[in-house]
């Protein structure tokens, strides 16, 4: 039976990941389980940076976009030796499992503890929607919902001036971010890392919306993938639509979550909590089919991520 619990956050913060440390914290609490915050991630793991925590240091976080316990990124904890003092540290501390809130990278870590014989569960907390085991993460709605807002924008001043806005998202090397955005946006094209760009194609297209005299046109690019100025500046010679772009950059990541994200925080994190409960150690919760299931963290960072092939379809039917 457990009796010491500890959570941290890891990698980029995304929006509910408050939600989902509140929801670890009370659920584990009403089961009578002595809960446990770790501040910056990994980092602050090695460094003993632990405190235990009541019912109130979980009061009106909720809504609150970052993450209260900080977050960090740790290249050093593949290092084997490196995962075992952390092992230490937390036995140290007489606790009985860890609960990691984060994206692929802190499921990495995660499945190094596992290996090392420490019981951990995984709970997918990041913008970037690069969690292969779950249908999505927490994050992942809001930041969506901040990408549409800045597009609607977007959309007035370019309609204004009649141009072409290029407008890089985030979501490191997973393209959902991207082509979820596309789709609720109605963008006349969509370049990531599994659709590459169709150059051609795409300035033929232009070509012809500059002389039917549309006001507009959208272009959403992945980041990490193309220079999104030659981008623009080849639409630009190619079509005759004047260009500017636009990188949305970390406004993706802040903010109060949406209800969406909320919700899916708590039904994720109160099955971590009941996976300890039934002594189910090294997994990932996951929603899968509008269910919550968990999946062993060593299939959970081998499964191949859905690359969308039907939605990018709609994108491009409907444009
Ligand atoms: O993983 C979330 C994310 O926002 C990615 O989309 C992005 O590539 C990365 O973090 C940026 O990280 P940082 O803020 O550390 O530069």
């Amino acid at each position: 039976m457990v009796k010491k619990l500890a959570v941290l956050t890891s990698g980029g913060d995304a929006p509910g990941m408050n939600a989902a440390i509140r929801v670890v914290i009370r659920a584990g609490l009403f089961y009578g389980i002595d809960m446990y915050v770790i501040y910056e991630g990994f980092k602050g793991l090695l460094e003993g940076n632990i405190k235990q925590v009541n019912k109130e240091f979980t009061s009106d976080i909720m809504n609150r976009g970052g993450t209260i316990i900080r977050s960090a990124r740790l290249e050093q904890f593949k290092d084997p030796a490196v995962v075992e003092k952390a092992v230490r540290i937390l036995r140290d501390f007489e606790i009985d499992g860890l609960i990691g809130i984060g994206g692929d990278g802190t499921y990495r870590g995660l499945a190094d503890m596992a290996k090392a014989g420490f019981p951990v569960v995984g709970l997918p907390g990041t913008i970037d929607n690069d969690v292969a085991s779950t249908d999505e993460t927490i994050g992942f709605a809001t930041a969506l919902n901040i990408i549409c807002e800045c597009v609607d924008k977007i959309k007035d001043t370019s309609g204004s001036h009649q141009r072409c806005s290029v407008i890089e998202v985030m979501g490191r090397h997973c393209g959902d971010l991207a082509i979820f955005s596309s789709l609720a946006e109605g963008a006349e094209a969509c370049i990531t890392f599994d659709h590459p760009s169709k150059e051609d194609e795409l300035f033929r297209r232009l070509r012809k919306m500059k002389a039917q005299n549309k006001s507009h046109a959208i272009v959403i690019v992945s980041e990490n993938l193309l220079n999104l100025e030659e981008l623009a500046k080849k639409i630009e010679h190619l079509t005759g639509f004047t260009t500017r772009t636009e990188i949305l950059g970390r406004l993706q990541r802040g903010g109060s979550p949406v209800a969406h994200d909320r919700i899916l925080a708590a039904r994720l994190g109160t099955e971590a909590i009941e996976l300890f409960r039934r002594e189910e150690y090294g997994r990932v919760v996951c929603i899968r089919h509008n269910s919550v299931v968990s999946v062993d963290i060593f299939e959970a960072i081998e499964m191949k991520r859905d690359i969308h092939k039907n939605l990018m379809k709609l994108v491009e039917m409907l444009q």
